[in-house]
């Protein structure tokens, strides 16, 4: 049998459901933010990751699916969504004729050659925004703001908001010159990978996976002692607002991210529950001021984040927490016999598109399994049509829950189902 590829998944049943119904959600919420939907290609030339994503990121360095087009071209399956966004905004000279800030949200599948594990896969969705043109402290707190919004909306409460700043470049390089003075006596006690982070980003030693648990580690200099004057107002106002919009958060001052393109503010929401797991980082973000530039593009700042879809669904499992997800359909149709079966298509056909959600028997399954399919399916009322309802125009409508009968005009259906839209199974 041929199996489904490393570290993907299928969705379907519950699953789906829960996917579109938090996709909803998500649609919805970009609305009331006033934010721009953008859909980048899968695919990107592979250029793009290198200078965007950064050549000292694990993502860049061991884990993209790189392919040569027919044409030798040199491809990469996009492994976030912050480049191909970015590039969009650059190649489309969206700096030039749009309002600023262009606020995108995006949502889709990224692809990462990473040890499949719990809350990590191949590949995974998220949803993400980016704000170009906009220095304000303001842009970081509101973009903060959404992931928690979003989990707050769908109930998540062990939630941890850990904020924290790099700084401009005049800090982020003040602090990467203390950071190589300080791992240089220590040189030989790091990973084979720190020991290239050194030169290439002493940053990325601080969220090495392996050395992670160790001392010199634990006592490394922290960012938040290099901000200079202006990199330290910007923080203190992104705390402000977030404290204007009531929004709990935790300096901390590990959060440096894995990405090589950040400055200033940083920031993971972790999920705060006991026995979560390893992957529990449900979302990260951060400013990044200089990635236009680096992309091609004129001198613009940026600042965003992603979640992944996959964790968010384990956090509401994990909680406990129910959806209010639609389970019942309006309508079932039986056709008693053949015969029947092109009046019985017509009219579903016509109730679909006057908004019920309808399913008919496609089985020719008699009366007793009929009824049942309509239980499973949660149907609110049973339509039989028979060659009686097919003459008369007549139809025999039932009440599912308590098979109360109903006889309605063909051309009252419409207004009768609308009259009664209390699913009797709630
Ligand atoms: P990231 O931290 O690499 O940041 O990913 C963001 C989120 O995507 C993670 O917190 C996690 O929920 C999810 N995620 C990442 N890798 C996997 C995986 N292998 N399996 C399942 N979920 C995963 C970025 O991607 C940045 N582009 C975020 C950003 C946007 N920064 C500024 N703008």
């Amino acid at each position: 049998m041929i199996q489904k590829p490393k570290g993907t998944y299928d969705v379907y049943g519950k699953y789906g459901k829960k996917v579109l119904y938090i996709e909803e959600i998500i649609k919805s919420l970009m609305e009331k933010y006033n934010y721009e939907y953008f859909r980048t290609p899968i695919f990107e030339a592979s250029e793009l990751f290198h200078r965007g994503v950064g050549e000292s990121s694990d993502i860049v360095t061991k884990e993209t699916y790189d392919f040569k087009d027919r044409g030798d071209r040199l491809n990469t399956l996009r492994p976030e969504g912050t480049a191909g966004i970015t590039r969009s905004f650059v190649e489309n000279k969206m700096y030039g004729n749009h309002t600023m800030p262009v606020k995108a949200w995006y949502y889709g599948p990224n692809y990462r050659y990473e040890r499949p594990q719990s809350g990590r896969f191949r590949e995974f969705y998220q949803f993400g925004v980016e704000v170009f043109g906009s220095d304000s402290p303001l842009v970081d707190a509101e973009v903060i703001s959404i992931p928690v919004n979003l989990y707050k909306l769908l109930g998540l409460k062990g939630l941890k908001v850990n904020i924290n700043s790099l700084g401009d470049s005049e800090s982020r390089n003040n602090y990467r010159e203390a950071l190589k003075k300080y791992f240089e006596p220590y040189l030989d006690s790091l990973c084979d990978d720190c020991k290239v982070r050194f030169n290439k980003n002493p940053l990325r030693i601080l969220d090495c996976k392996v050395d992670a648990e160790k001392d010199i580690i634990k006592q490394a200099p922290k960012t938040i002692d290099y901000l200079n004057d202006i990199s330290k107002k910007h923080f203190e106002d992104v705390k402000s607002y977030l404290d204007a919009m009531n929004i709990d958060y935790v300096v901390n001052p590990n959060v440096v991210r894995g990405l090589d393109y950040y400055t200033h503010t940083v920031f993971e929401v972790e999920a705060d529950v006991e026995g979560f797991g390893a992957q529990n980082v449900l979302c990260g973000g951060g400013r990044y001021n200089g990635l236009v530039e680096m992309i091609g593009g004129p001198k613009t700042p940026g600042v965003g984040f992603a979640l992944g879809m996959e964790r968010l669904l384990t956090a509401l499992d994990y909680e406990k927490i129910d959806l209010d997800i639609p389970e019942c359909i309006d309508c079932y149709i039986i056709p008693v016999s053949e015969d029947e079966v092109g009046y019985a298509i017509n009219l579903c056909n016509r109730l679909r598109l006057s908004g019920f959600s309808v399913d008919i028997d496609y089985n020719k399954r008699n009366m007793k399994a009929n009824f049942k399919q309509a239980d499973k399916l949660c149907a609110q009322y049973v339509i039989i049509i028979g060659s009686d309802e097919v003459n008369s125009k007549i139809l025999t409508v039932k009440h599912n829950c308590d098979k109360q009968e109903f006889k309605v005009k063909e051309e009252d259906i419409i207004m009768f189902l609308d009259d009664h839209d209390n699913c009797c199974c709630e």
